[in-house]
């Protein structure tokens, strides 16, 4: 895995991200953020799309996202072929996205979640491999044949 992470929030998830930041540091990762830079008001969908074009591009290929709920910027991502994100509010769930639906970017609802709850699904996101196996051809049929 690319020890780059690409963040993404609205105002909402804003706080969040900047703890995620140390969090990576910590465990020696590097980030590239894009957007939003404040607590002002804004549209998750910009940010979502940043993050997911880029990994679409091949420049990243791991991404940490938030907003108030989770909701508006995981489905915004999830309208992107290259993107399996996962909604994660507790370690087990990143835990298990990781190793059942080899999510390649984790949300977290930022109004919504505790610190140390936080950190523990970012700690899992990145370390926990996928487990292939019968999960492969799941994710295999998740994306729409028309
Ligand atoms: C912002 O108020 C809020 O709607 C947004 O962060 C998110 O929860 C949407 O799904």
């Amino acid at each position: 895995m690319n020890k780059t992470i690409g963040l993404a929030s609205d105002h909402a998830g804003y706080p969040l991200k900047e703890q995620v930041k140390e969090w990576l540091k910590e465990k020696g990762y590097e980030f590239v953020d894009f957007g939003t830079n404040s607590t002002e008001s804004c549209n998750y969908p910009e940010f979502a799309h940043a993050l997911a074009n880029a990994m679409e591009k091949g420049e990243l290929t791991r991404g940490i996202a938030i907003c108030g709920t989770g909701n508006g910027i995981n489905m915004t991502l999830n309208h992107h072929d290259a993107i399996r994100s996962a909604l994660c509010w507790m370690p087990e769930i990143a835990e298990l996205a990781r190793q059942h639906n080899d999510a390649n970017v984790m949300v977290m609802p930022g109004r919504f979640i505790q610190a140390d709850l936080a950190k523990e699904c970012v700690e899992k996101f990145l370390d926990t491999p996928f487990e292939g196996g019968r999960h492969q051809a799941r994710i295999d049929a998740i994306p729409v044949k028309r």
